[in-house]
């Protein structure tokens, strides 16, 4: 595993009464694309907050490339670059101007500089244009030029595609890629979509209420459930239901006439077409969500803000 970048460790904040965030325990490493994914409320921003110094934790620390926050406030955030709200631009400026004046806070920002993190979001052809005539893709990217100027090893992201079309979406998840690929960054987004996720994400953190409740693998993810349920109305029942259990090895729930079974998608045609040969009469066959869909829905609670 390569290095870790940043460490959470039992990271908690309470305001008022409410503890908000609950002892968040994880690491992050270089060339990662982490998905922080929860619904509404879940703490999201509030964890990134803490994670960019822009918030004071109440409890637990987080270490950035060996520095504490709490500690070496300076030392541990000059490695982290962000974007948590609306990135600020001067809309009279071009973007070129945008980042050259932004530049001037930050010690030993060179012109080629400039021009690579352009380069690197994909900006050049536009960059010398009054920032406030961007499209909002235009000005997410011009934001993350921004964020990358001072070569930061941690690049976060809070819903960098939000309000962004599907190819605008296309085009940040092939860039954020990229960024973590070809320059090695660790880059944290958050999201509530799981499936824009799993296109993105090396790796994925579920957290709701606070809590960091799974985390792992898109890959694992994905091997877990390549098993679709399948539902099926066919007659006679008693018989469907045991060729069913014996075609699948597994258990076949019944509701009503309705059996439901888990498998493969490359299995179901071979399923049917046994059913069949037992003369089974098929009325309707339905595939119904996947079963990482159904996780992350279980594991989150369906529809419910806190
Ligand atoms: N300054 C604050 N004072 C009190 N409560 C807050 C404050 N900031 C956030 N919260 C609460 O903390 C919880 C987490 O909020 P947060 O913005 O981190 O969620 P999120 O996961 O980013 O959600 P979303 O997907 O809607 O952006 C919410 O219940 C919110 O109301
Ligand atoms: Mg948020």
């Amino acid at each position: 595993m390569s290095e870790a970048v940043m460490q959470l460790k039992n990271v908690s904040k309470t305001i008022g009464k409410k503890e908000i965030i609950k002892g968040l325990d994880f690491n992050i490493y270089s060339g990662e694309v982490f998905g922080f994914l929860g619904p509404n409320g879940a703490g999201k921003t509030t964890t990134i907050r803490m994670m960019v110094g822009l918030m004071k934790m109440s409890d637990g620390d987080i270490i950035i490339k060996g520095h504490s926050v709490n500690e070496d406030f300076k030392q541990a955030i000059c490695h982290v670059g962000g974007i948590v709200e609306n990135p600020e631009m001067y809309p009279f400026m071009s973007g070129w101007k945008n980042l050259v004046h932004y530049s001037r806070m930050m010690p030993d920002i060179t012109k080629e500089r400039i021009h690579e993190v352009v380069q690197l979001v994909g900006l050049e052809n536009r960059i010398k244009e009054k920032a406030g005539k961007y499209s909002l893709g235009m000005r997410q990217r011009l934001g993350i030029a921004q964020a990358l100027l001072h070569k930061p090893s941690v690049l976060i992201l809070d819903e960098p595609t939000n309000g962004l079309d599907p190819s605008g979406i296309r085009e940040i998840r092939a860039y954020i890629r990229k960024l973590a690929s070809e320059e090695g960054v660790a880059v944290i987004v958050s999201s509530h979509i799981l499936s824009e996720m799993e296109m993105m994400c090396d790796r994925i953190g579920i957290i709701k209420s606070g809590e960091l409740i799974s985390i792992q693998t898109v890959q694992d993810a994905l091997q877990e459930t390549e098993e679709k349920e399948v539902s099926i109305e066919a007659v006679p029942v008693d018989v469907t239901m045991t060729a069913l259990k014996d075609i699948t090895g597994k258990s076949v729930t019944r509701e009503q006439d309705i059996l439901t079974f888990a498998v493969e998608r490359e299995k179901i045609p071979g399923v049917v077409s046994k059913l069949v040969h037992k003369g089974v009469h098929i009325y309707s066959i339905n595939v119904n969500r996947s079963t990482l869909e159904d996780k992350f829905l279980d594991l989150i609670g369906e529809g419910s803000i806190e």
